[in-house]
């Protein structure tokens, strides 16, 4: 028993979230729309958006839990990597509230709580893997293939030299004049459109590293080239482009994945990070689950994307650890 309260700012969400030792009682998110209006998160923008946000996520969070922050037993926040000036408020609201309750403070890495939002427990869901096991870490910001010896034991077997899985697809989905955040979009229109219909260059990187700026190119110069001969390219053609672009960036994801599996002998195989939303991918999880004696962990949609709930599982560990923060800690941009 214990009362953590998490707070996550690393990005674009505000989200605080309340556990009871591993299990969820509340996990709020305020995502930030005004980036929409720009095609991406605009810095200045998201950290006044999380000034504002702080204070009523948290009292809903605490709300929803039914506890008072009297009740609380620990503060846990997302120190890095992320925006500084996100990052900033979450921190100093942390370092704050543990000051004014007197009570400890951890600090968490964000994509390490992306992995091990694997440990979350809700009323009606607990699925954790053993270690060691696998994930692919798939964000905005980052993709990796990790191996997890334990709750802060990770090696990076492989990762990408240049952008990151989402980062790829929502550029592709900014080529096509789609809205921000493109992933999610390109997953939904891909439903309606033929996987096979055009050919996007795959990356093809030695052992289990990752490219995808020769694919993101290879799309640009695909639509550059169709526009020239058909203004009305994109428009008639948009949900075979996202199939056909979606089904690139997963394959590549997957064919290194399964390669670091074979290599390790670890069948126990997690997802994790924003991307692992995308339904093609969870899709391809299940499969290899089948075809390769996998246990597969593919996360509860709630848990993929940037909340509050992932940080308070990472936190819970540090926290059952010992593993405390001082008072003068500061964030980190880059992880
Ligand atoms: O983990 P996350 O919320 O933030 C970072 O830590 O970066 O990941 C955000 C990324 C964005 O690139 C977004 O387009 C992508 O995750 N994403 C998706 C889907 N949902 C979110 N990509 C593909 N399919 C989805 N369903
Ligand atoms: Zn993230």
């Amino acid at each position: 028993m214990g009362y953590l309260l998490a707070i996550e700012s690393s990005c674009d969400d505000t989200s605080a979230a309340v556990l009871d030792d591993r299990l969820l009682l509340s996990n709020m998110i305020a995502s930030q729309k005004v980036h929409e209006l720009y095609g991406g998160v605009v810095p200045e923008l998201a950290s006044r958006a999380h000034m504002q946000n702080i204070v009523p996520v948290v009292h809903t969070a605490l709300m929803e839990a039914g506890i008072s922050k009297n009740q609380l037993d620990v503060v846990a926040f997302t120190r890095g990597p992320g925006l500084m000036g996100s990052l900033l408020v979450g921190v100093s609201f942390a370092k704050t509230l543990a000051l004014a309750l007197d009570i400890p403070l951890v600090e968490v890495n964000h994509l390490q709580a992306h992995v091990l939002s694997h440990f979350i427990k809700t009323k009606d869901y607990d699925h954790a893997p053993r270690f060691p096991f696998l994930c692919l870490l798939v964000s905005g910001g980052h993709t990796q293939i990790l191996r997890v010896d334990g709750p802060f034991a990770f090696q990076i077997l492989g990762g990408t030299i240049d952008d990151a899985a989402g980062e790829c697809m929502d550029k592709a989905a900014k080529i096509m004049g789609l809205p921000y955040p493109g992933g999610p979009v390109i997953d939904r229109l891909a439903k309606e459109g033929d996987e096979d219909r055009f050919k996007i260059a795959k990356p093809h990187m030695p052992g289990l590293d990752y490219s995808f700026s020769g694919l993101k190119t290879s799309f640009l110069y695909l639509i550059r080239d169709q526009l020239k001969k058909d203004p009305g390219f994109v428009e008639r053609n948009v949900n075979d482009l996202c199939a056909s672009v979606q089904k690139t960036v997963v394959e590549s994801l997957m064919e290194k994945l399964i390669a670091a599996a074979k290599q390790t002998g670890i069948r126990q195989v997690a997802i994790a990070g924003g991307v692992s939303a995308n339904s093609l991918l969870r899709k391809k999880m299940q499969e290899c689950a089948e075809r390769y004696g996998w246990e597969a962990f593919i996360p509860p949609f709630s848990f993929t994307t940037d909340n509050a709930a992932m940080v308070g599982m990472a936190g819970h560990f540090k926290w059952k650890q010992g593993l405390f923060c001082s008072l003068d800690a500061v964030p980190y941009a880059r992880g």
